[in-house]
């Protein structure tokens, strides 16, 4: 709600797939706003969002069941016409191929302008709807994994580059020149496994053990790596362990970010902005989300979620 008082006018929120929108403030959304708009492709999680917002507010809120993106839908019917009209899964990646290299933004979907643009949890997950249907159109089809195919990682890599673009293109048409857009998304998940003899990890635990100390969770230094290895085992408040937990990913992060596995482009996101006019208004924050914590020491448990407000420059 911070980046919603920022706006300098009160009628139009847009949220950009908005799905359930379990991590998002509808309800007080719906009351700020005169009119609120939610825009998804999966109908059914939207209905869920409109049952957070109290009755007497949901006149204000239209729904709009809709590709946010101005390439998604169109890849995904040329894939189905590509793969069903090959007669082998060799002729359906020459296919994709073909369409992968003429692969590009075109026009924006139809939304109003906006004095709040919120974007939550939303571009990293795009480009996974066009490529999980191609790989499950070739396998149903031909039995053949997309894996098996040598531009697969460069058809997810294309599809991550047009989606940043046609994403920020579209905060930027929609947002209002005084308006707020609030992004946020999940930029990288940890532990990623990388080869390491354990030298970071003692260097790490040595560390956070002030931390530990004061969490009341080692009485030494030395007792630091039996502290870890006992999280999880139901012996302190979850708050204890989520800070612990907290603590550890950031300095593994600040430690070597090869223990960090990147969801999105940052850097990319960061330089087309800007290049698009957009500026940031506060300073970004982060937080860890830890989706599987009893899993973090060997193998992905936590997401680092980035969240930054921008607007358009004067
Ligand atoms: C992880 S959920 C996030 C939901 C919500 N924004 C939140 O913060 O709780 C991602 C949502 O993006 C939607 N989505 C993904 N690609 C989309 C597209 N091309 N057009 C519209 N919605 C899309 C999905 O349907 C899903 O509801």
């Amino acid at each position: 709600m911070h980046a919603a008082n920022l706006a300098a006018r009160r009628e139009v929120a847009t949220v950009l797939g908005a799905g359930a929108g379990s991590e998002l403030p509808l309800a007080e959304l719906a009351g700020r706003f005169d009119r609120l708009v939610l825009v998804d492709l999966d109908g059914p999680s939207m209905l869920r969002s409109l049952r957070q917002i109290p009755r007497h507010l949901r006149s204000r809120v239209d729904l709009k069941i809709v590709d946010v993106t101005s390439f998604a839908s169109g890849l995904i019917e040329s894939t189905a016409r590509a793969v069903e009209s090959s007669s082998s899964a060799a002729e359906s990646f020459q296919r994709l191929g073909r369409i992968l290299d003429g692969l590009q933004a075109r026009e924006p979907p139809d939304l109003p302008p906006s004095d709040l643009v919120v974007s939550s949890l939303l571009l990293s997950e795009i480009p996974r709807y066009p490529f999980s249907f191609a790989a499950q159109a070739v396998d149903d089809r031909f039995g053949v994994a997309i894996q098996t195919w040598e531009r697969s990682d460069d058809f997810y890599r294309r599809l991550v580059e047009v989606a940043v673009d046609d994403h920020v293109q579209l905060m930027v048409d929609l947002v209002r020149p005084e308006g707020v857009i609030y992004f946020s998304d999940t930029v990288a998940r940890g532990l990623a496994q990388h080869s390491d003899d354990g030298a970071v990890r003692r260097a790490v635990e040595a560390r956070a053990a002030p931390h530990f100390i004061q969490l009341g969770l080692a009485d030494s230094a030395s007792d630091v790596a039996p502290a870890v290895n006992r999280l999880c085992r139901a012996q302190h408040s979850p708050r204890t362990e989520a800070a612990a937990f907290e603590r550890l990913l950031s300095l593994y992060r600040d430690a070597d970010d090869r223990f960090f596995e990147p969801l999105l482009p940052v850097s990319a996101l960061r330089d087309r902005s800007t290049q698009r006019g957009l500026v940031l208004k506060e300073s970004p924050t982060s937080w860890w989300w830890l989706a599987y914590p009893c899993r973090i020491r060997s193998g992905s448990g936590a997401f680092l979620v980035s969240n930054w407000i921008l607007g358009l420059r004067d």
